[in-house]
């Protein structure tokens, strides 16, 4: 055989498995046995070993995974990938369903499409020209990390899409879905790994995650792992005008769609198909926590638009956490970072939906009181999600006279000072500034995901660290040395340099990332944005007095208080000096580059907490255009009071329709300066 011929032969083995891929992965209808497959394959690959380089990127042998990576890539989305919204029953539902049509001004019915909410990871992949280019993880919505060597591994992902007469493939194509573990092969690699003593995966999700995030995509490829399809990232470059045929067309493009996928005329049918779902929830052979309500049309979908972090097409119909017995061991007392004592219930280990439960929050001392909890007692736990397991109540009629009561204590069992219960409020608190418990959570929190999140620190990390005497407050980590690092248990050389660098890349947080990190009461994201924003450096804060933060449209009393009473305490003063000292360096907030740009905003009635020209600079700042005819090229149309005859064209249109309170929801949710 020559070259010639060899290219000729590989494209029509390349075509004829990717043909069988299709009928067996996504059809499940297969039109040959496995071992006419299995001869088709050999014969591919023994061709392409003659001819190395006729090997094509859409060929089905480079599935088997390639040469490990080094470490993933960032990708920025295309279009970000939203979250959901959540609702859990029927007049949840059915207030979605009104909000919808009220947002549409619409009294008759709107139809949806109710599908599975599949529990495995939210996936992205680019084809361009048909071609698989890019996939990759969901990460923050914005940016996530390049998995493309890995996701090739699985089947029923197309490394091509399929060509039809009945429309042209689009230059580019951005395919959403869900990636999942099935249970069969879950139970089987659990299996496998106890035998070989390795550390099981809690759940399905997990196995799925854990296999995905492989750098060596061999690995990848030894797991089932299975894809469904379920959305585009811009439905314009197909020709579809509803989420159902957007559906069907994927499916013929020879992604897997979801079976259970039903359009739905009118909101009682979606209700109707939650039951099914929830029927048959246990007998499919892959894990889903709900059921996802979308609007059908999508011209109807476009006028909705999104919020900041979800669509207000779209809410995910969560079902009911599942709800197991067990028996309270003991009670433990956490003193958490603003010193209240939260008491935690030991149970014997029991399995919730996969997940093994050893610790439930019994939240505090008057719901252990109402719920009449006792030592010993046999209670009902539920886990909702990625929620703390909670125990909702004791099973009394197999009560043996046995059961101890709990005693909620006098004194702090970190440090030993009087506890004290604020009137009117529920918690128990710990007011000793000095408590270490206190301290160590305050420096987990610094550090931690919603602190300025230093890799290499997190909780385990810092309590060794506290431990060992190297960490005492937030000034001492910035202090650590590489050789303080290595020689501790579990580290190594690579590890505290890693640790190190990036302790100092944290040195220089933004000031509302610097102000969250700190931890102060009732001062979250929200609040420390608002600060930042208003006073642009910590000294000006700090100098605050109630009365400049009372001015502060958004800060609470509460807030405002704690603010006060922190920066008033002369250890906090010169805790921040060492801050300083030891290389903290505050930088200016300011937006990514990304930000607005490529929008195009216009405005309309009256806002009444701006002035139209300062909304014009704030949009103007993000990157945006402003305008102020309408047309088409307009991308949100804020609509104060009194909005007239634009708003109603700019509807129409099909515009994204911003009330005044979402387009300062918008400001504040631009990404600041990382
Ligand atoms: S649509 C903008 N459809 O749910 C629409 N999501 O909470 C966002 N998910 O990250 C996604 N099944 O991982 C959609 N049929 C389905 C889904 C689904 C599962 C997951 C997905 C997403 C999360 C949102």
């Amino acid at each position: 055989m020559d070259e010639q011929q060899a290219a000729a032969r590989l494209a029509e083995l390349r075509r004829e498995i990717a043909h069988h891929d299709y009928r067996y992965y996504v059809l499940d209808d297969p039109e040959i046995a496995d071992v006419e497959y299995d001869r088709l394959f050999r014969e591919l690959l023994d061709l392409e070993e003659r001819f190395p380089h006729l090997i094509t990127e859409d060929s089905p042998s480079r599935r088997v995974g390639g040469e490990p990576l080094a470490g993933f890539a960032e990708v920025v989305h295309p279009f970000p990938m939203y979250s959901l919204d959540n609702v859990f029953d029927e007049a949840e539902l059915t207030a979605f369903d009104r909000k919808v049509r009220r947002y549409l001004q619409r009294e008759e019915a709107v139809a949806y499409v109710a599908e599975p909410k599949l529990d495995g990871l939210a996936v992205e992949l680019i084809y361009e020209k048909g071609l698989l280019v890019q996939g990759s993880t969901r990460g923050n919505g914005e940016v996530g990390e390049d998995i493309t060597a890995q996701l090739r591994t699985v089947q029923s992902i197309p490394l091509r899409l399929r060509e039809s007469n009945a429309a042209p493939l689009p230059d580019q194509l951005v395919v959403r879905g869900e990636v999942y573990f099935p249970l069969a092969g879950f139970a089987e690699l659990n299996r496998q790994r106890q035998e070989q003593g390795a550390p099981l995966f809690a759940n399905p999700r997990n196995a799925a995650a854990g296999s995905l995030r492989q750098l060596d995509p061999r690995i990848t490829a030894r797991r089932p792992l299975a894809f469904f399809a379920y959305g585009v990232g811009d439905v314009s470059v197909l020709a579809v005008a509803r989420q159902s045929d957007l559906l069907a067309r994927l499916k013929q493009l020879g992604f897997r769609v979801n079976p259970f996928c039903r359009r739905c005329e009118r909101v009682e049918q979606v209700v109707a198909h939650h039951g099914f779902l929830l029927d048959r929830r246990h007998s499919l052979e892959y894990e889903i926590d709900g059921m996802v309500v979308k609007v059908d049309d999508l011209k109807l979908q476009a006028r909705l638009g999104t919020t900041t972090r979800a669509p207000r097409w779209a809410v995910a119909w969560k079902f009911p956490a599942t709800q197991v017995s067990t028996r309270i061991e003991a009670v433990e007392f956490q003193v958490g970072r603003t010193g209240a004592v939260t008491p935690v219930a030991l149970l014997e280990p029991v399995n919730v939906d996969g997940v093994m439960v050893r610790r439930a929050t019994l939240h505090n001392r008057d719901e252990i009181k109402r719920k009449d909890l006792r030592i010993g007692d046999r209670v009902l736990i539920r886990r909702a999600g990625d929620v703390i397991p909670e125990v909702i109540k004791p099973v009394v009629e197999v009560r043996t006279g046995e059961e101890k009561p709990i005693r909620f204590p006098e004194d702090c069992p970190a440090c030993g000072h009087v506890l004290v219960r604020p009137e009117n409020e529920a918690v128990t608190r710990c007011v000793n500034a000095h408590c270490p418990a206190q301290r160590l959570q305050n420096l987990i929190y610094f550090a931690g995901k919603t602190g300025l999140d230093i890799e290499g620190l997190g909780k385990k990390n810092m309590e060794q660290l506290v431990a060992a005497g190297l960490v005492k407050d937030l000034p001492d980590i910035f202090r650590l040395k590489v050789s303080d690092l290595a020689r501790l248990d579990g580290w190594g050389e690579k590890s505290a340099e890693n640790a190190v660098r990036a302790i100092r890349a944290a040195a220089r947080p933004t000031l509302s990332r610097f102000i969250q990190a700190l931890g102060i009461r009732y001062v979250g994201e929200v609040n420390a944005t608002l600060l930042a924003r208003r006073f642009r450096t910590l000294e000006k804060l700090t100098a605050a007095s109630l009365e400049d933060l009372f001015e502060i449209e958004g800060i609470g009393e509460q807030a405002a208080a704690s603010l006060v009473d922190y920066f008033a305490d002369e250890a906090v003063q010169e805790m921040l000096d060492r801050l300083r000292a030891a290389g903290v360096e505050i930088v200016p907030e300011n937006v990514t580059e990304k930000g607005l740009a490529d929008r195009v905003f216009l405005f309309t009635g009256t806002l009444e907490s701006m002035s139209r020209n300062e909304a014009k600079q704030r949009v103007k700042a993000l990157g945006a255009q402003v305008v102020s005819g309408l047309s088409r090229r307009v991308t949100d149309l804020v609509a104060g009071a009194k909005a007239g005859s634009k708003l109603t064209r700019g509807r129409e249109l099909g515009i994204r329709i911003l009330t005044e309170e979402e387009f300062r929801a918008l400001l504040d949710g631009v990404k600041e300066g990382t």
